[in-house]
């Protein structure tokens, strides 16, 4: 029997040490949070995705009144995203949430069901996604949603 360690890297920064095109993909899911269709929760969550090519796509998380048919703003951009350009991989994302009245002051962490979902996209294209999570001053990065995700369920358990 052994104990076998995990570990992810994680990067910690403030928004001003982000690069110019990071700090961009952030500042627009802030300008896009209130696209959120967040009556129930009324938390308000925005993702950017920036694709090969440079192209920008944006999504909100859009509940339903039957809770579980709502879509987090991560899977909302992502499928989005995938739907009109099927072959440009996601090179970044990042997220940003809004609640009573403010920016969170602690990162928001994607949740599982749409780290299953990127995970999909990350192998789909072998390219690794960025992600960046985003609160007011605060900001984790991510260089892999594998590292989000250890001991995941891929495509390869399927060949
Ligand atoms: N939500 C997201 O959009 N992304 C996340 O990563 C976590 C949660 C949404 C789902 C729901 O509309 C609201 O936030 C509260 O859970």
């Amino acid at each position: 029997m052994k104990t076998i360690d995990i570990n992810i890297k994680m990067t910690e920064c403030s928004k001003s040490e982000l690069a110019p095109e990071d700090l961009a993909l952030v500042e627009s899911t802030e300008k896009f949070v209130n696209h959120s269709y967040s009556p129930y929760s009324k938390f308000s969550v925005s993702a950017a995705i920036c694709l090969s090519d440079g192209t920008i796509v944006n999504g909100t998380n859009q509940e339903n009144a039957a809770y579980p048919s709502g879509l987090c703003a991560e899977r909302t951009a992502m499928f989005f995203a995938n739907s009109q350009y099927p072959d440009k991989a996601i090179k970044t994302l990042a997220i940003t949430a809004f609640t009573n009245g403010d920016f969170l002051d602690t990162p928001i962490t994607p949740c599982g069901a749409c780290r299953q979902a990127l995970l999909e996209s990350e192998q789909r294209f072998s390219t690794p996604i960025k992600i960046i999570l985003a609160a007011k001053d605060r900001c984790f990065i991510v260089n892999s949603i594998s590292d989000l995700l250890p001991l995941s369920f891929g495509s390869e358990f399927l060949k």
